[in-house]
């Protein structure tokens, strides 16, 4: 579904429905979020969060120095836009792998390779890779230390990792103007929403700690910065399908009653009220390259330190040096 000025979704051929099936209940079971990508909301989700961020999330991709050739790894994709672009970025000779625990919204387009993969329990993708990257995904992970690691492990000597996580303790509200009674039950259900994920074991102010955890992990150049919309058709759309998606749960948890959650859907849909979105903190950080010996390559172990300028990694791999990386933010 794409979006209009007018806020009229249009709908386009992204990805079929994902039939309810036998992965349902890993889903459920290893997903420690309200959401499921079972249902239809979570498609409409995926093409509103890839309009409110993708062009932030490319800028930040290309400005690492993405190009022909680059191995990347998608992780907790959701649905094909990031990845066909970066498929089209890296050209044929690149690789890119697309990973999610629930790929129900990952059409085949064959233009990069689709994998059923539980970040925080399951073996990396067969690297090395010139870039990783996940986005909004982390959050939702319990085991997400071992996660981040998993894909630090598997960047080639240069290569980079960008994470992308919200943090909505930093703005917690989703009406920031709050005018009256239609911001402050939007204000009000998000409040109620948010404890509902706390208690889920989500971090609510985990964007912040991105680049303090680049850093951690060794990697080097850490850099990190937010954007997000405050008002617009695609958050307006966001907050619709995510609160169609969880208003059981919302009700079930005496958050709201379903008249208010009618009322809350009304008043989105009319487009009166300017809705944000959670800060979006993108953070990046490169592992250190290898780089050439001065001397000749030592032949013996004592040699292992001789003749070189900064770090060298012995190893039979080819020694790549990182490309310069694109400070116009
Ligand atoms: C909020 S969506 C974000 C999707 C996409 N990265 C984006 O920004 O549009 C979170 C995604 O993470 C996936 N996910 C959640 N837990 C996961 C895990 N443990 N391993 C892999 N993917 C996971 C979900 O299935 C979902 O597709």
């Amino acid at each position: 579904m794409k979006l209009t000025e007018t806020n009229v979704p249009v709908t386009v051929p992204v990805a079929a429905k994902p039939a309810r099936g036998a992965i349902l209940g890993v889903c459920r079971a290893r997903v420690g979020i309200c959401w499921t990508n079972q249902r239809p909301e979570a498609g409409q989700r995926f093409d509103a969060l890839s309009e409110l961020f993708n062009a932030s999330t490319f800028r930040h991709l290309s400005a690492v120095g993405l190009e022909p050739g680059w191995r990347v790894w998608e992780a907790g994709a959701g649905g094909p836009s990031v990845p066909s672009w970066l498929a089209e970025q890296v050209g044929p000779e690149g690789r890119v792998v697309a990973t999610d625990i629930d790929t129900a919204w990952m059409s085949g387009t064959g233009r990069f390779e689709v994998r059923r993969h539980d970040v925080g329990v399951d073996p990396p993708p067969m690297g090395p890779f010139d870039l990783v990257h996940a986005r909004l995904l982390l959050v939702h992970v319990s085991r997400r230390d071992r996660a981040l690691a998993a894909m630090v492990s598997v960047l080639r000597p240069g290569g980079w990792l960008v994470l992308e996580e919200a943090d909505p303790a930093l703005q917690p509200l989703v009406c920031p103007d709050e005018t009256g009674p239609a911001q402050q039950l939007a204000n009000r259900l998000k409040t109620g929403f948010r404890e509902l994920l706390t208690e889920r074991g989500v971090d609510l102010a985990y964007g912040r700690t991105l680049p303090g955890r680049l850093r951690a992990a060794g990697l080097v150049e850490v850099g990190a910065d937010a954007y997000f919309p405050i008002t617009g058709p695609a958050c307006a759309e966001l907050e619709r399908a995510s609160v169609e998606q969880i208003r059981d749960r919302l009700v079930a948890a005496g958050i709201a009653t379903d008249v208010e959650i009618e009322q809350h859907l009304s008043n989105v849909i009319s487009g009166r009220l300017d809705l944000a979105t959670s800060p979006m903190i993108s953070s990046w950080g490169g592992l250190r390259p290898t780089v050439e010996p001065v001397a000749e390559r030592p032949t013996g172990h004592l040699g292992a330190t001789a003749g070189v300028r900064g770090t060298v990694e012995f190893d039979d791999c080819a020694v790549r040096r990182r490309p310069a990386r694109n400070n116009a933010r």
